[in-house]
């Protein structure tokens, strides 16, 4: 077997699919935490601020594009893994030789860990939604567009935001998506770093901990930003 057919079969076997999960899944975390930062800038006091946020990383140009097809990637190729290793968990316990329960390494079994195939799968529905509603969302052509005080003109996204979460359904439909968002973190958190190997057995209940805080900011940041805008209208 030559070096690039042993990197194959060691990629596509279980142990290796848990750790490209693991890869992926810090790659979403590092993106959500930068996502919610930048989304932040809608609670302040300048109304520009979200918008300029958004026209400064169009500004990268093409590296901007390379980011978000690399992003895309990583959602699918996450999403793929997710499913096969359920598959694969769903065969073998079919044939009884499944357990509830991790060989080795502690067990954290929740109804976390045991609806991540159905957390991740709203996940996909979810941003695709959500991607068509803001990402290809109407442009500056429809007249969504922001005037800066030096007459730069920018695409104004805070005004999509806004309009979305004027509508109350909207409102449940994202705070509903987050909250299972919640559920998928905090297991998927715990897991990545235990797959990645991050985890020493005495560390555990510590990292345990902290995938459960973090999971919970992050999932109460994204919550809190519909229901706020929903009533406040953003920004003055
Ligand atoms: C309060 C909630 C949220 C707001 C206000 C928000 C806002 C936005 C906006 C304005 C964009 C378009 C950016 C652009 O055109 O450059 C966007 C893109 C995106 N959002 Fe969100 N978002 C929220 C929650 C989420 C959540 C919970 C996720 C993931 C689970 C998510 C994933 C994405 C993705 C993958 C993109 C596409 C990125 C790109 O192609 O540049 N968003 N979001």
């Amino acid at each position: 077997m030559n070096n690039q057919s042993r990197l194959f079969s060691a990629l596509t076997s279980q142990v290796g699919r848990k750790v490209l999960t693991g890869i992926t899944g810090v790659l979403l975390v590092l993106y959500l935490i930068a996502h919610i930062s930048g989304n932040l800038s809608l609670l302040g006091n300048d109304p520009t601020a979200f918008n300029k946020y958004g026209a400064f990383l169009h500004g990268f140009g093409k590296l901007f594009y390379l980011v978000e097809i690399g992003l895309g990637v990583t959602i699918l190729l996450h999403a793929y893994i997710g499913i096969t290793i359920w598959m694969r968990k769903r065969a073998a316990r079919k044939q009884g030789y499944a357990v509830h329960g991790s060989k080795g390494a502690p067990s954290k079994q929740s109804i976390s860990s045991r609806t991540m195939i159905i957390t991740g799968t709203v996940m996909l529905v979810f941003i695709t939604v959500h991607v068509l509603q803001f990402r290809f969302g109407p442009g500056e052509a429809e007249g969504y567009v922001q005037t800066l005080s030096d007459g730069t003109k920018i695409h104004d996204l805070r005004r999509i935001t806004v309009e979305t979460f004027s509508h109350i359904g909207w409102v449940v439909f994202y705070v509903g998506a987050v909250l299972l968002l919640g559920f998928h973190l905090r297991h998927g958190i715990w897991s990545m770093l235990q797959s990645l190997g991050a985890m020493k057995p005495r560390a555990s209940g510590t990292i345990y901990a902290l995938a459960f805080i973090l999971a919970i900011i992050l999932a109460a940041a994204f919550i809190f930003l519909p229901i706020w805008i929903h009533f406040q209208g953003g920004a003055a």
